[in-house]
């Protein structure tokens, strides 16, 4: 789907990021697998990534960016009206996480529920917020992208575990007076689903001893095609966005692509033809942190001061799926975390 904004303007008006304290150097994953510092950076560009403790969850690492961007918007948790938390590991299957961050904010009148989109969850949920904020069915909305990949990472597995980190990042979405959401471009193409995907613990492989010693639980990819995928629609769906707005790469002041490889943003930024200062890359310190990588760089920019009132902002995201998603904003007003 592809649509240019409609209705009353949208806009972020307070954003956060978080990722867990613990640092994993490519030297400690040496010592997992046969693998090298070299070689991960070469091939992926990540030095280190997070890693969540035992006791820690989706919820918690995502509270602390969920505040960071409640503070910044000057919103309480009692005043928000819908939370979507996009995930591929949530606390658990059921109750949604956003139901549970619902009742740690005390946002008792707020719709709260989970989106499931891959990496590419945290675009869908801003769109899907936008909606439903454009249309007046909502006024503040809460987006939460965020994932937990080192607890459904198979350890032993060199060709995915080195790619993956954990981290979450937090918008808080409103309607206002200037700037704001321009469009989006969002996509699905279910026939590479099994390219990137956790094959047991569902209705079709429900968990049994079975499946656990298959690890059927943990993520299973194929990365030469989910990396031929991703330079293909990282490029393709800003392009469709940029035209459909009457927009050119020379417009945009921001660009947050998906932090997956950094060989993936480079082979984008060079076919746009977008300067690097414009891009922001925090591949290198957190890995692919799936959903929580977009909302992430997007809040170490704002932190770093990198975008101002009247910026022009892309952003294009992809993942499991296999999915895409880009949105294009002006932004609103200056923020300081
Ligand atoms: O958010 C969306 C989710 N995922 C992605 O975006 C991931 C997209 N894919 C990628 O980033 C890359 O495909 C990887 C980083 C996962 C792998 O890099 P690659 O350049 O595509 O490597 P490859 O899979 O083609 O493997 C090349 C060689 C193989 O050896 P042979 O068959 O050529 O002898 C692998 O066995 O590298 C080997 N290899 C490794 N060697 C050292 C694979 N993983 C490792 C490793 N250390 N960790």
């Amino acid at each position: 789907m592809i649509g240019t904004a409609n209705g009353y303007r949208v806009s972020i008006t307070g954003i956060g990021g978080n990722a867990p304290e613990r640092v994993m150097t490519n030297e400690e994953l040496s010592q997992l697998v046969d693998t090298s510092d070299e070689w991960i950076v070469v091939r992926t560009g990540i030095h280190e990534r997070r890693i969540a403790r035992e006791d820690e969850a989706l919820s918690d690492i995502a509270l602390p960016a969920v505040q960071d961007a409640l503070e910044m918007a000057g919103v309480s948790g009692p005043e928000l009206d819908l939370i979507v938390c996009a995930t591929v590991t949530p606390d658990m299957a059921f109750p949604a996480t956003a139901a549970l961050i619902a009742d740690r904010l005390g946002s008792s009148e707020a719709a709260a529920y989970d989106l499931s989109a891959g990496c590419t969850g945290f675009m869908y949920g801003i769109a899907q917020a936008y909606g439903m904020l454009a249309g007046g069915v909502c006024r503040r909305a809460l987006v939460v992208g965020g994932d937990v990949l080192s607890k459904i990472v198979d350890w032993s597995d060199r060709a995915t575990c080195i790619v993956f980190g954990d981290g979450a990042g937090a918008v808080v979405m409103e309607r206002v007076e200037q700037g704001g959401f321009m469009g989006f471009e969002l996509g699905a193409d279910g026939s590479g689903g099994m390219q990137l995907y956790l094959p047991a613990g569902g209705s079709r492989e429900p968990t049994s001893s079975a499946t656990v010693a298959a690890h059927g639980h943990f993520v299973h990819m194929n990365g030469r095609e989910v990396f031929k995928f991703a330079t293909r629609v990282l490029v393709s769906s800003a392009e469709k966005l940029l035209d459909q707005l009457g927009l050119t790469v020379d417009d945009i002041d921001l660009y947050v692509p998906h932090q997956a490889n950094i060989r993936i943003i480079k082979h984008a930024v060079e076919r746009l033809g977008i300067p690097e200062e414009k891009v922001v890359i925090n591949v290198d310190r957190y890995g692919n942190t799936s959903s929580g990588s977009i909302p992430l760089a997007l809040a170490d920019a704002v932190r770093e001061r990198r975008v101002h009132k009247g910026d022009i902002v892309l952003m294009t995201g992809m993942g499991a799926g296999l999915t895409w998603g880009s949105g294009v904003m002006e932004w609103t007003e200056e923020m300081a975390a």
